[in-house]
């Protein structure tokens, strides 16, 4: 049988808006408090983007970040793959606007559409080019501004969100480092726990149908709390058992940072101790697709990751998606 490349990550980056909220600038906002948004999320403080300011700024940072570190140029990139739901525009994609950017003139782009679970997703896509296509050097961003789809005058979702963007460098692997495997899953039973109607083509802009909360992001919170602990555990045993490992040859989980309570849960299933699971949830609150690829990479520049390490990488988001990988680094 022919031999397929594995695919690592070459290099990573990560940018967020320089303006920062507070829970204390939200109590000024909502009926809330410093001591509840803390105890219930874990969550200190999100940067935003200021007005004027578009995400792409921060994905382009990110990337350029991840391209120095790999001593790569943009026009070594191939391909281009964003994952998304926040875009500057519906079009053109934020990929084409990356691209541009860059001036990765050789490299193909499209953005992908998978909720918290994107980067993942992203991730496992650009990993089956690198199997097939071993020169290859893809780009792959998670970039979210869930500043601009937040309702602020709801407390429930809005001490929650964050924007930000992180960026990897896909690319073959020269040892035995790489994508081991993964899980992608998804169960729309339960859509409507958890939306943003408005902006999709079920409704014009502006349609008068449409109550203007359906413009931003509705969640029912306890509802995806519950499902979100029963599927990030699943996944995370489900591919640690048919790859005949068990949590303890982990050595470091990176969950998506939704809710701190969520990532202790997980911690506990898993009966691995605090320094084998990263959190930064209290320094970004939740940044969707964004979440994973900006833990990784301070990950790595805290040294938390080494070569040869074994790392888990779990998330679950809107619609619902779920995913995991499991990697060597
Ligand atoms: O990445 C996308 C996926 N999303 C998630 O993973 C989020 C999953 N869900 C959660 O993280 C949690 O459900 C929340 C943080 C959203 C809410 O925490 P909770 O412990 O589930 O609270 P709850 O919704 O059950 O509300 C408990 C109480 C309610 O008051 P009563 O009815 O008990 O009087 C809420 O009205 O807390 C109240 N509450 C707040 N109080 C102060 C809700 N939001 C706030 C707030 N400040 N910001």
């Amino acid at each position: 049988m022919e031999l397929r490349a594995l695919s690592s990550i070459l290099a990573c980056g990560m940018a967020v808006p320089e303006r920062i909220l507070t829970n204390a600038d939200l109590e000024k906002l909502v009926e809330t408090s410093d001591k509840w948004i803390t105890e219930r999320t874990g969550i200190k403080e999100r940067h935003i983007l200021r007005q004027g300011e578009v995400i792409s700024t921060y994905a382009v940072q990110a990337s350029r970040e991840a391209l120095k570190q790999a001593s790569l140029k943009p026009e070594d990139l191939n391909l281009i793959l964003c994952a998304t739901l926040t875009p500057d525009f519906l079009m053109p994609s934020l990929s084409i606007l990356v691209q541009k950017e860059l001036g990765a003139v050789k490299a193909g782009a499209f953005d992908l559409s998978a909720t918290c679970s994107g980067f993942l997703y992203a991730l496992t896509v650009a990993d089956q080019f690198i199997r097939n296509n071993p020169n290859w050097k893809i780009l792959v961003i998670g970039a979210e501004a869930l500043s601009r789809k937040t309702n602020w005058r709801d407390r429930s979702t809005c001490v929650l969100f964050g924007d930000g963007a992180g960026a990897v460098i896909l690319g073959a692997s020269e040892n035995q480092s790489g994508i081991i495997d993964f899980i992608l899953g998804a169960d729309g039973s339960n859509w409507s726990l958890l939306t943003l109607k408005g902006g999709g083509s079920a409704y014009p802009p502006f349609d008068p149908e449409l109550p203007e909360e359906e413009y931003f992001i509705k969640m029912q919170g306890r509802e995806v709390f519950k499902i979100a602990v029963r599927m990030m555990e699943k996944i995370a045993l489900e591919l640690l058992e048919r790859n005949g490992l068990s949590s303890s040859d982990l050595s470091l989980v990176i969950p998506h940072q939704a809710n701190l309570r969520i990532i202790e849960y997980l911690r506990e299933r898993l009966e691995l101790p605090q320094d084998k699971v990263f959190v930064n949830i209290h320094k970004y609150g939740n940044t969707s697709a964004a979440s994973i690829p900006i833990a990784l990479c301070e990950a790595e520049r805290e040294g938390r990751l080494k070569k040869g390490d074994l790392l888990l990488m779990v998330s679950f988001g809107g619609g619902f998606t779920f995913a995991g990988v499991l990697m060597r680094w």
